[in-house]
């Protein structure tokens, strides 16, 4: 059991089912990307840790980015703008996976899509320690999915409960 601020977690995915997870996760990308141009945009902060760790894995060409994703209101009739702040890297004739911590409503996944598209790269798939299937509302499913979860709060491996607990070696739940 673990405590941060006012909530109290109890684990849920050990560290070794986290990294035996990671080890079969790169296993499959070998398949699929070998002898291909990989970047991988890693979006902060919560997707650094399983990054750090999936990249280890892998045998084929890649470079590695991090992005954030903001949203501001613009001056303009839109309203909000969404942005990815960091992207430096050439993606024409790249090969994209996106590594993120977690996709739950799928909303910024889409958003992250969309901005990425703009790059033209020859391809976009998504990577996901977690996945929500009862929370997600979105266009994009996880192409590379760790473990499906339920649809409750959980910290640690990257994940913050109001940013604390990103550096816990495995995942915790919230405890009702
Ligand atoms: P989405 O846009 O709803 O898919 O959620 C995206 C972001 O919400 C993730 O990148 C996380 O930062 C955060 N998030 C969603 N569920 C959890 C959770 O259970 N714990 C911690 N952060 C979460
Ligand atoms: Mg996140």
């Amino acid at each position: 059991m673990i405590h941060l601020d006012d909530k109290s977690f109890e684990i849920f995915i050990s560290k070794e089912d986290i990294q035996n997870r990671i080890q079969e996760l790169g296993k499959e990308l070998n398949a699929d990307f070998s002898e291909k141009e990989v970047v991988f945009i890693a979006i902060l902060n919560g997707a650094f840790m399983f990054a750090s760790d999936l990249v280890k894995h892998v045998r084929f060409s890649n470079e590695i980015t991090f992005v954030k994703v903001s949203s501001y209101v613009g001056t303009n009739s839109t309203g909000r703008v969404d942005e990815l702040i960091g992207l430096s890297t050439n993606l024409s004739g790249k090969h994209v996976i996106i590594i993120e911590d977690i996709v739950d409503t799928g909303i910024t996944m889409d958003k992250v899509i969309t901005l990425l598209e703009g790059e033209e790269p020859l391809s976009v798939k998504i990577a996901s320690l977690l996945f929500k299937p009862d929370a997600f509302k979105g266009k994009h499913l996880p192409d590379y999915t760790g473990f499906e979860i339920p649809n409750k709060f959980v910290v640690g491996f990257g994940l913050d409960y109001n940013e604390k607990g990103r550096n816990l070696d495995a995942i915790y739940q919230l405890k009702k």
